[in-house]
């Protein structure tokens, strides 16, 4: 515990006080940990706080995931938005017009694909992640481009559906008993030609949850019925380093056409 006194390396009293070379050099003067125990010392603090986020959902089925956001309890959120999205909305390769993310979080994806030609919609069940989601925009210069919603996905009805909805770590956070009704909400929510991007995540074998193991079949099985087919499956290559390899990008399309052939 010899970091215990002191703020994160990343707090803003840290970054205040000392200028970032300086202060690289101060983290390494004050361990005499190899990498390797750093880095198994890192692995122990974030299961752990994947076994008490787990405690917390599984003990209150209401509230589990705004209490998560009350005490912090957060391990899937990144800090900054999602890298492939990034690249998407940077390529001008994401549908203009309404998007949706919902399960958004602390909303960094949000912000970072709203402009002038995308209103962005992110809605949350906590409101602790949407006041958090409210504060980190507020210095944002796009405000007049996203909206965040507190409510429940599942009985959330807009007036207006979107062109595009964007679902990173929500489908593998709900219980897996749920996923029909996700898929049949998700189609509900869409235009009829918008398109479903899902970033599937996370690709593995491990046993209970949230997160829930998923797997492109698992898409396939609750998509089809309600009318999407891939349009594109590939490994996501600009997944941040723990979970290279387990993340695939999916685009989802109804094949409302396919009558005219
Ligand atoms: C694993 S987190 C993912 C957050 C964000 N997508 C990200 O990648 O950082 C799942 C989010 O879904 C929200 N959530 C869970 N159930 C929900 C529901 N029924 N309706 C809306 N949001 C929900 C939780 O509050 C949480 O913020």
């Amino acid at each position: 515990m010899r970091f215990s006194i002191l703020p994160s390396y990343n707090s803003p009293a840290f970054r205040s006080v000392l200028p970032y070379y300086h202060r690289k050099r101060f983290i390494k003067n004050m361990t005499t940990e190899t990498p390797n125990e750093s880095e198994s010392r890192s692995t122990v603090i974030a299961n752990t706080k994947l076994t008490q986020f787990q405690q917390l959902i599984h003990s209150d089925s209401t509230n589990g995931w705004d209490e998560c956001w009350k005490e912090g309890l957060t391990p899937w959120d990144l800090g900054k938005p999602t890298p492939v999205l990034v690249h998407l909305h940077n390529t001008g390769s994401l549908p203009k017009g309404r998007a949706l993310v919902p399960g958004c979080g602390s909303g960094h994806d949000v912000v970072a694909i709203a402009c002038g030609e995308r209103h962005v919609v992110g809605l949350d069940i906590s409101d602790n992640a949407i006041e958090k989601a409210a504060e980190l925009s507020s210095v944002s210069t796009k405000a007049e481009h996203f909206t965040f919603v507190k409510t429940d996905f599942f009985t959330w009805c807009p007036a207006e559906l979107f062109d595009l909805i964007f679902d990173y770590t929500f489908f593998c956070a709900i219980e897996p008993d749920l996923r029909s009704l996700w898929a049949e909400k998700i189609s509900n929510l869409l235009k009829p030609d918008g398109e479903l991007i899902t970033l599937m995540y996370p690709i593995d074998n491990h046993e209970g949850g949230p997160p829930y193991k998923v797997s492109v079949a698992d898409y396939e099985e609750v998509l089809h019925p309600v009318g999407f087919k891939a349009t594109y499956i590939a490994q996501n290559e600009l997944a941040i380093a723990p979970r290279m390899g387990r993340e695939i990008l999916g685009r989802w399309r109804r094949s409302i056409r396919e009558s005219s052939l």
